[in-house]
């Protein structure tokens, strides 16, 4: 049976990881710059994330949602503590578009409402309501187009204050950083005025960390740059470090009531040990000082790259714009220098996603082979 030909691939085959690295079928070391897309968080193999899943699959891989499972209590503290969100409620689901389907499900049923606005560039996932929030008409089906929504420019207030004012919007979902938008932001004006204006429309303020969040802009959340409180923080990929999990955080204003959400695999224990084998490395490697740390130093070394014309993003979540599809370069960059990058829907931007566990040395051996990959796409031009 052939697979459904949805994906156009690379030619390499990766069989295997450790750290930063992964390595193909004939042994070749990659430096892994794209964290299999914002998902490998404390790196490829981490001795703490093997030796928790293998534990918990040794003992209970998967029981349902009608017994008690305390592991996921554990986590739900272990991510209060860690976030400071604190008194929100958490709801485990399975990947980015179930989380975000499931914020805008709750936002519904909290209002009463069934308008959603999203913004210009936005990605929340491929399901029903999530696709339909998505600014992509590439992949939004019939089916997913009766959802009503309207996507409005990012930064544009007083867009947001007319359709807040109609009275029919349960929902405005952000990305505080757009990932395959292209690492845009809006400003912090706009987005604590939009937060104002949830809070006085009736609306659910509803923060898509997925990609952004987990420590990978600098801090826990991306909004927590901001002076703003989401009603509901969606979160997946680095959560579970290639275990598919994936969460909603909910504000403590909105009551949870029997059967009103639920999942089979969501908050699984396997997801949950992998999911705490996360938390606890975070912590004990202090790793969100270390995006700190290396995203500044990436950016420094930046500078001395004239052909990088902007440069986008935050911590280790950071797009560098050059003013020419950026193709051709990823493809040097992998095949000729064994460093795996990311693009974006902007084509001149270059994506870098990294583990967050990334050293500077690693920062040095990009910079190396980006020079590089630059003047031989220079000389083919
Ligand atoms: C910001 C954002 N939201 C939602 C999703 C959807 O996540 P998933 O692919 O796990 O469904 C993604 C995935 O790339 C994302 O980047």
């Amino acid at each position: 049976m052939p697979l459904f030909d949805v994906y156009p691939l690379y030619d390499v085959t990766p069989v295997s990881g450790k750290g930063i690295h992964v390595y193909d079928d004939k042994g070749t070391e990659y430096l892994d710059l794209y964290g299999g897309h914002a998902v490998i968080s404390i790196g490829h193999a981490h001795p703490n994330y093997v030796e928790a899943v293998t534990n918990q699959v040794e003992t209970l891989g998967f029981y349902s949602n009608a017994i008690q499972n305390p592991l996921q209590k554990e986590l739900a503290s272990k991510l209060e503590q860690l976030s400071g969100c604190k008194d929100y409620q958490l709801f485990l689901v399975n990947s980015g578009a179930e989380a975000n389907e499931n914020a805008l499900k709750l936002a519904s049923f909290k209002t009463g409402k069934k308008r959603v606005v999203s913004f210009k560039k936005g990605f929340h996932g491929r399901t029903s309501a999530a696709v339909a929030a998505t600014d992509n008409p590439n992949i939004v089906a019939p089916i997913n187009a009766q959802q009503e929504v309207t996507i409005l420019e990012l930064n544009d207030v007083e867009a947001v204050k007319t359709e807040l004012e109609k009275g029919d919007v349960c929902a405005v979902i952000v990305e505080f950083i757009q990932g395959i938008g292209g690492l845009d932001q809006g400003t912090a004006e706009f987005f604590e005025q939009v937060d104002a204006l949830c809070k006085a429309n009736n609306t659910m303020f509803v923060a898509d960390e997925i990609q952004c969040g987990y420590a990978r802009s600098g801090k826990f959340f991306a909004f927590q740059h901001y002076n703003v409180t989401p009603d509901i923080i969606s979160v997946a990929k680095g959560m579970g470090n290639g275990f598919p999990i994936g969460g909603i955080l909910i504000h403590p204003g909105i009551e949870a009531k029997y059967g009103m959400l639920g999942t089979t695999f969501g908050g699984n224990h396997l997801a949950c040990a992998a999911g705490l084998a996360v938390l606890n490395t975070i912590e004990s490697e202090s790793l969100i000082d270390n995006v700190n740390e290396v995203g500044a130093y990436f950016i420094e070394k930046t500078k001395d790259i004239p052909q990088i014309k902007e440069i986008k993003g935050r911590g280790l979540m950071l797009g560098l714009e050059f003013d020419f599809e950026v193709g051709g370069l990823r493809k040097e960059l992998i095949y000729n220098h064994k460093v795996f990058t990311g693009g974006a829907a902007n084509k001149k931007l270059l994506r870098i996603l990294p583990p967050l566990s990334v050293k500077k040395e690693h920062i040095d051996q990009f910079f190396d082979a980006l020079v590089k990959a630059l003047a031989k796409i220079e000389v083919n031009v």
